[in-house]
């Protein structure tokens, strides 16, 4: 099967995974329930499932014990994005293609939704019967997704980036907020499809979280270059939003060139770290590839 359609295959078993865990619409109290759904299901690239899918995938674990792990991973990302377009952050109107969460319902609800997508998460980690892997690995899941979720992951990265506004960052200031806000939650999606194999041993897990490190901070490289290079129609979030808010970025500290080599030089390292790994990782370079030439 070509890479393009592994992947698509990926895309359409988590939009499945997600659709069954949500709330239904009619489910009280409906409107928190929609705006959850809305936010959720977008047309989002499913980036963190596909590397959840293909992670388990190169160790031969059952693509049913990663629809719990992957759904998780997206709900916290989903949620990181709806907090993210706040006005009290990002102040951005469109999301996905459409109206954020708060413009197409409310603040209140938005906050709620995000909430509510962060308990849903752990929730499916603990309670998922179709995860068959280890009782410690499955706790190791939680604890992993917990760690980068939060004030030491996502959440802290995030303040890092609202303390830096109009601020002039040096690379190594730079690179840690990356790591966080974007990085650490990549890397959950790739150690939790480790952790779906019962006898994953310490040397895998070792190469494939240093290949996530890579991606992850990569990702966000790339994303600031989409700032700049992108258009709005396709990345479906408004262009320049980075510039107009003074953030600090890797093509504002390095230009767009340094910027690009810097993407490409961390997709050299993460290719190298699955030098181990057969033709079954293949997904997990083609991903890499994808990371640094994306064009949303
Ligand atoms: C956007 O993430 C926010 C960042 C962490 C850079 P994605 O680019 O994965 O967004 P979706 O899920 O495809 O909408
Ligand atoms: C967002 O970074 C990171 C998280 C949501 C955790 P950005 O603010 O650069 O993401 P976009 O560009 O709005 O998607
Ligand atoms: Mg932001
Ligand atoms: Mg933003
Ligand atoms: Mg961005």
């Amino acid at each position: 099967m070509p890479q393009s359609e592994t992947i698509k295959n990926y895309q359409i078993l988590a939009d499945k995974a997600l659709d069954f865990w949500l709330p239904s619409e009619d489910i009280q109290p409906e409107h928190l329930h929609a705006a959850m759904r809305y936010s959720v299901l977008g047309d989002g690239k499913r980036i963190r499932p596909v590397l959840t899918y293909a992670t388990g995938q190169a160790l031969n674990v059952s693509l049913s014990s990663l629809d719990g792990p992957s759904s998780a991973v997206e709900m916290i990302h989903a949620y990181s994005l709806i907090h993210d377009d706040l006005p009290a952050m990002d102040d951005d109107d469109l999301r996905r293609g459409r109206l954020t969460c708060h413009k197409q319902f409310d603040e209140a609800t938005a906050i709620l939704a995000g909430d509510a997508l962060q308990a849903l998460a752990f929730y499916i980690l603990a309670h998922d019967q179709a995860i068959h892997t280890r009782a410690e690995n499955r706790l190791e899941m939680i604890s992993v997704l917990a760690q980068a979720s939060g004030s030491r992951g996502m959440a802290g990265g995030q303040a890092i980036d609202l303390a830096s506004v109009g601020k002039d960052l040096n690379l190594a200031q730079l690179e840690n907020m990356h790591i966080h806000k974007t990085g650490a939650l990549i890397r959950s999606a790739v150690k939790m499809g480790a952790l779906a194999c019962p006898d994953i041993t310490p040397d895998q897990l070792d190469k494939l979280d240093h290949y996530a490190k890579c991606i992850g901070l990569a990702f966000q490289v790339w994303d600031d270059v989409l700032d700049i290079e992108g258009d709005t129609e396709v990345i479906g979030k408004p262009q320049g939003s980075d510039i107009e808010r003074g953030k600090p970025t890797y093509p504002k500290l390095l230009g767009l060139a340094g910027a690009k080599q810097t993407a490409q030089d961390l997709h050299d390292q993460a290719i190298n770290c699955l030098s181990e790994f057969d033709e079954r990782a293949d997904t997990l370079r083609w991903i890499a590839d994808y990371i640094v030439s994306r064009n949303k």
